[in-house]
């Protein structure tokens, strides 16, 4: 069961992942990336940081997201990938290995992903093998992963024979979703994140798809509302997925609606023509085509 309330005084949401001993929270609301060190002082954490994201993201966000860790008493370890999905391999699972043993990271350290799906992805699974696992938070920069690959534990690298072939689940301590953050990403990766958002309403809720039909102009603008609600529909039928089937040994299939058309795809491409969302896009339609004609 998840649940989800808006608290008073703030315009924060939260989503609850329950997963007994490794629930934890999907915190939403703007301006949460400048308070990333109090959050982690109040789950306990204490003592080294590593803050593991790419350098479009640094560009923007690392200056705050350090400062804030200093703040809080924590001592930073910045580690910047290059961008895109063609980082997404073992070789930066090393780099980012390599740099927590340097800095004699502990069990009681922590590791920040910061960015899109593609340092969530890496960033996890590094902090899950480092000392057979480590904790690590999500702080996800693009609408792909406030939507899908923050939540849910799903981590790891791509193969040169395919996507995501090697990994492992490790969930995160909590989820810190800055909306605000939204407001840099480029209108490619936007659009292209709104079709993990559409297949939300496809697999799980005519409603929240007839919501979307009818508020896509302003969600296309990135209109303050229809975005917070947008991600926060998006997390609920997220959390309730994964905290039924966390391991998708049957329901937590249904989210991989269009991707396996849409994964082929972009190996194709050789991550370089598709960018995810769009070849889950082009996947969505060809697997519903193909369901129709099987009936
Ligand atoms: P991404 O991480 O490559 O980010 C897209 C681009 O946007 C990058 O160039 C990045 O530098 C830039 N960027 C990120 N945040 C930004 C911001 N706020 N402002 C400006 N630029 C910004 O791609 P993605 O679409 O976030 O994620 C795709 C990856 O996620 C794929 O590898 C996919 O397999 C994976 N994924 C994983 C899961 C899961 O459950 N683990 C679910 C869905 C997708
Ligand atoms: N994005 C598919 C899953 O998390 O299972």
């Amino acid at each position: 069961m998840t649940s989800r309330h808006d608290t008073r005084d703030t315009r924060q949401e939260i989503v609850k992942v329950s997963l007994g001993a490794r629930s934890y929270e999907i915190r939403i609301g703007p301006g949460l990336l400048g308070d990333i060190g109090p959050a982690l002082v109040g789950l306990g954490f204490s003592g080294k940081a590593a803050v593991v994201t790419d350098r479009a993201v640094a560009r923007h966000y690392a200056t705050s997201v350090v400062r804030s860790l200093k703040r809080a008493g924590f001592k930073s370890e910045p580690i910047v990938l290059p961008s895109g999905e063609r980082t997404k391999t073992l070789r930066s699972v090393g780099v980012i290995l390599d740099r927590l043993v340097r800095a004699r990271f502990e069990r009681g350290s922590v590791v920040v992903a910061l960015g899109g799906g593609v340092v969530g992805d890496i960033a996890g699974f590094a902090a899950s093998v480092y000392l057979r696992g480590i904790p690590y938070i999500q702080v996800p920069t693009t609408l792909v992963s406030q939507v899908d690959s923050s939540v849910g534990g799903k981590t790891g690298v791509n193969h040169p024979s395919g996507k995501n072939l090697i990994g492992a689940f490790h969930q995160p301590h909590v989820v810190l979703i800055d909306p605000d953050t939204l407001q840099t990403l480029p209108r490619r990766e936007w659009l292209a994140g709104l079709a993990e958002v559409i297949k939300y309403g496809v697999i799980a809720d005519e409603r929240f798809f007839g919501y979307l039909e009818g508020q896509m102009d302003r969600i296309v603008d990135k209109a303050r509302e229809p975005v917070m609600r947008v991600i926060a529909r998006s997390c609920e039928i997220k959390a309730e997925v994964v905290s039924q089937d966390e391991r998708e040994t049957g329901l937590r299939r249904i989210l991989n609606y269009g991707h396996t058309i849409g994964h082929a795809l972009e190996a194709l491409g050789r991550y370089r023509s598709l960018i995810h969302g769009e070849a889950v896009a082009i996947g969505m339609v060809q697997e519903a085509d193909l369901a129709r004609s099987l009936g």
